[in-house]
């Protein structure tokens, strides 16, 4: 594999309306992420994601963009994003955007002009379509956030035009060159103002067959999740992605990282690596293990040893061919620590414990904003203290199937995405420090006791713990090893984990232990004459005698087998 600047460094996600805000409406701004910026470099992260600021309706929070050459005034100006791109190059941070160019917003000039003259040539820049001659749509399947992915043109007869999310996002037509020359045109001249690379969106979504042919309905709606055509259709996107990347990325020595669900880990050789689509991508395949259906009362948890397993398979995938990008969580998802650990550690503890086994895999690992703290997910008392809209369409479904509604409640609360949308806790002041008005999203439930002000000034806190992790990645004793050793799992036991960083002359062992009980792992011969301990995540949490190391229930550590 050849060696780029971003191996070894650790990423960083901004939510950039939740992060802090400086002008007092509540809404968080780059201002704020200027302002937070070393607190950022405490932690000792070198590489920023921050999620869409362009110019919006947020109908999807940014997502839907309708300008992508400017930021949306309620974050701030562009000088204000050339600035935080300069200042944080001053302390050796990458920006990287977030790059939203499956859709756009219906207020995107692009799409007003397509929508006001059937013969513009922007018509082409959308997929529009006649319906079928029955009056529906020309396919059955179902927008990621609910309903058909076609919406009726207002005033045309029995046309349509595709919308994968929200019918404010109208999917960008790809097969059409012109687009194409656009969006790396686009691309380009933010990799010239300064920027390091994209997070690319919902990108696994570009590529259609153009019969839109639908799929088997997977529900008694008559529809078919529009992911279930994606997954169909990922072997065949390298044309497009591979374009991208030679007329983008690689002019620019740039990093991308792809937002790829789906992808087979037989694939990761097209994927990732030294001929991959992108530099690297998110390791979802734990998320994956989740029913995509919007039925939330039909999801079963996924527990750790599911998510241990597949990221195991996915890890040993990658040794051979390229990094991935673990993730415990993001924007679009609860907290990992209410959602994949047992809930008797849903707490300091487990954030710790759970931190070190994703911290330490194979890969360049990406911190979302507040894990850092173990926040866990906050209350939600009402449906309307809820903003997301995937979350209410999830509601109507719930109501539909007649189920109760503080059931529903409970359920929706559980997966809605507002779980890591509520702003950053800095303080435990009345708006959590990071507003001194009402903020836009209710404030964190538990902000009294986790909050970033009380965790800067307790060495044990999960924040100190976290920069103790990042810094063993980065020490340079052990830093090739853990960035390029292969991952090899020596998993066993249900709620636990064991696996080693090899390279030819190291070997480090990570052992986590998520049961109600001690976890004892047995060594091979001659091992323990070597063995020293790295890092543990609670105090004397690790005893060994003869071949056994004895992990207390609820902790991690990490151990250097040999010199
Ligand atoms: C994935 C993003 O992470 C999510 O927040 C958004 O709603 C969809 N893509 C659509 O852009
Ligand atoms: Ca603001």
């Amino acid at each position: 594999m050849h060696k780029k600047w971003w191996h070894g460094k650790i990423a960083y996600q901004i939510y950039p309306k939740s992060f802090k805000d400086t002008n007092h409406d509540g809404i968080g701004d780059i201002r704020g992420i200027i302002e937070k910026l070393p607190y950022l470099k405490l932690l000792g992260i070198e590489i920023l994601w921050i999620s869409p600021v362009y110019v919006s309706p947020f109908v999807d929070q940014g997502y839907d963009i309708a300008d992508y050459e400017h930021i949306d005034p309620i974050f701030g100006t562009d000088e204000d994003f050339d600035e935080l791109i300069a200042k944080a190059k001053e302390l050796g941070i990458h920006i990287i955007m977030d790059l939203v160019v499956n859709h756009c917003s219906s207020e995107h000039i692009w799409f007003k002009k397509a929508l006001a003259d059937k013969n513009s040539e922007y018509r082409d820049y959308f997929y529009f379509r006649k319906g079928n001659e029955d009056g529906t749509p020309p396919d059955n399947l179902r927008s990621y956030f609910g309903g058909s992915v076609w919406e009726k043109v207002k005033g045309e007869d029995n046309t349509y035009y595709l919308h994968y999310f929200a019918k404010e996002q109208p999917d960008l037509n790809w097969y059409n060159p012109k687009v194409r020359e656009e969006i790396y045109a686009m691309m380009n001249r933010w990799l010239l103002r300064g920027i390091s690379g994209f997070r690319v969106d919902a990108i696994m979504n570009i590529e259609k067959d153009l019969s839109f042919p639908g799929l088997e309905p997977d529900s008694d709606d008559g529809m078919c999740a529009s992911a279930k055509m994606a997954h169909k259709l990922s072997s065949k996107i390298g044309h497009f992605l591979s374009e991208m990347k030679e007329r983008t990325i690689d002019r620019y020595d740039a990093f991308s990282v792809g937002e790829a669900f789906g992808v087979d880990t037989s694939l990761y050789g097209q994927f990732i690596g030294d001929k991959g689509y992108f530099e690297t991508i998110f390791d979802f395949k734990p998320r994956e293990l989740v029913e995509k259906s919007v039925l939330v009362f039909k999801r079963r948890p996924v527990t750790f040893t599911m998510f241990r397993d597949a990221t195991a398979k996915s890890q040993h995938s990658a040794n051979n061919t390229g990094f991935l990008a673990p993730v415990m969580e993001n924007h679009d998802e609860p907290r990992g620590i209410s959602y994949y650990i047992p809930q008797m550690w849903e707490n300091e503890q487990g954030a710790k414990a759970f931190g070190t086994y994703l911290l330490l895999l194979r890969g360049i690992p990406f911190i979302y904003q507040g894990q850092e703290l173990g926040l866990k997910n906050p209350v939600f008392d009402s449906i309307d203290e809820i903003d997301d809209l995937a979350t209410h369409d999830m509601y109507r479904s719930c109501l539909k199937y007649d189920l109760d509604k503080s059931l529903a409640l409970k359920l929706c609360a559980h997966e809605t995405r507002d779980n890591a949308r509520v702003p950053m806790p800095w303080d435990d002041s009345e708006y959590a420090g990071f507003s001194d008005v009402s903020p836009w999203l209710k404030t964190y439930s538990f902000k009294d006791t986790l909050n970033v002000k009380a965790q800067l000034s307790d060495e044990n806190s999960t924040f100190n713990y976290y920069r103790k992790l990042i810094s063993l990645r980065k020490d340079e004793k052990y830093s090739q090893c853990l960035t390029y050793g292969d991952f090899i799992d020596d998993s066993t036991e249900d709620l636990t984990s064991a696996y080693f960083r090899v390279t030819e002359n190291m070997r480090i062992l990570v052992l986590t232990n998520l049961k109600d009980s001690s976890y004892c792992y047995r060594l091979k011969d001659g091992e323990s004459n070597t063995l020293s301990l790295l890092l543990e995540s609670k105090k004397n949490c690790v005893s060994t005698f003869g071949n056994e190391i004895t992990l207390e229930k609820g902790c991690s550590a990490v151990f250097l087998i040999g010199k």
